[in-house]
């Protein structure tokens, strides 16, 4: 069933900016909605899953795969940014600064930026890179929600485990919404639910 939230994320989505430095940024118009996590985590497979597309983005299961913000136009309504992931051990030191300073730039300054999803591995949990992303979003004062991704990889009592946890380390980070996510981009668990949230926080339906 497509409900109208449903419609945001199915009409013509686009490609249409990588930036790789902070000065290379699109002009700042339509609102964004940035995906931020740990390398691996599923970000890419997130926005294809979002946009109900295979391939618009490209996933990988070599960590890294993603090395510049990629914004997406959605339908015309709405952008989603892709960002590269943090935590990669194996990446180079002048990699890892460059796009940490990209990262902290944009979501540091972006007028249009409406809301973070922070992306965490439902079978590893939050990891220290997971909090210092969440504390510069909240000094950011950027509205933020935690998405619990690869849910098809466990079982329903390790699900309801990883959101107690989840919220029991959220409880003193105010810019974070308490009720996290639970998704899969392999089964489209808790993807409408994803399209509702954002679609909210957007206010897209308002009239
Ligand atoms: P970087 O760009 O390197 O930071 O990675 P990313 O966070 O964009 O991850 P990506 O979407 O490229 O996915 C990484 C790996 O996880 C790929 O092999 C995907 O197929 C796999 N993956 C992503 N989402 C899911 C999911 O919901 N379930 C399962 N089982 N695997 C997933
Ligand atoms: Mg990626």
């Amino acid at each position: 069933m497509t409900t109208d939230t449903d419609k945001f994320f199915l009409g013509e989505s686009r490609f249409f900016w990588g930036a790789e430095k902070p000065d290379d940024l699109p002009p700042a118009e339509k609102a964004e909605v940035a995906f931020a996590g740990r390398s691996n985590v599923g970000k890419s497979s997130l926005i294809n899953a979002l946009t109900n597309r295979k391939t618009m983005v490209r996933t990988s299961n070599t960590p890294g795969q993603t090395r510049q913000l990629n914004f997406f136009n959605i339908g015309d309504n709405f952008t989603l940014v892709d960002m590269p992931g943090y935590g990669f051990a194996k990446a180079s030191k002048t990699d890892i600064k460059q796009w940490q300073g990209m990262m902290k730039a944009y979501l540091r300054g972006r007028v249009t930026l409406r809301l973070a999803c922070v992306l965490i591995d439902s079978r590893h949990g939050m990891k220290p890179s997971d909090l210092e992303m969440l504390k510069l979003l909240s000094e950011s004062a950027v509205p933020t929600r935690l998405i619990l991704t690869k849910t098809d990889e466990i079982s329903k009592a390790e699900k309801e485990a990883a959101v107690e946890k989840l919220v029991e380390a959220i409880k003193k980070q105010p810019a974070v919404h308490p009720v996290p996510l639970l998704t899969s981009s392999k089964t489209a668990e808790g993807i409408p639910e994803l399209r509702a949230a954002i679609v909210e926080t957007l206010g897209l339906l308002r009239v």
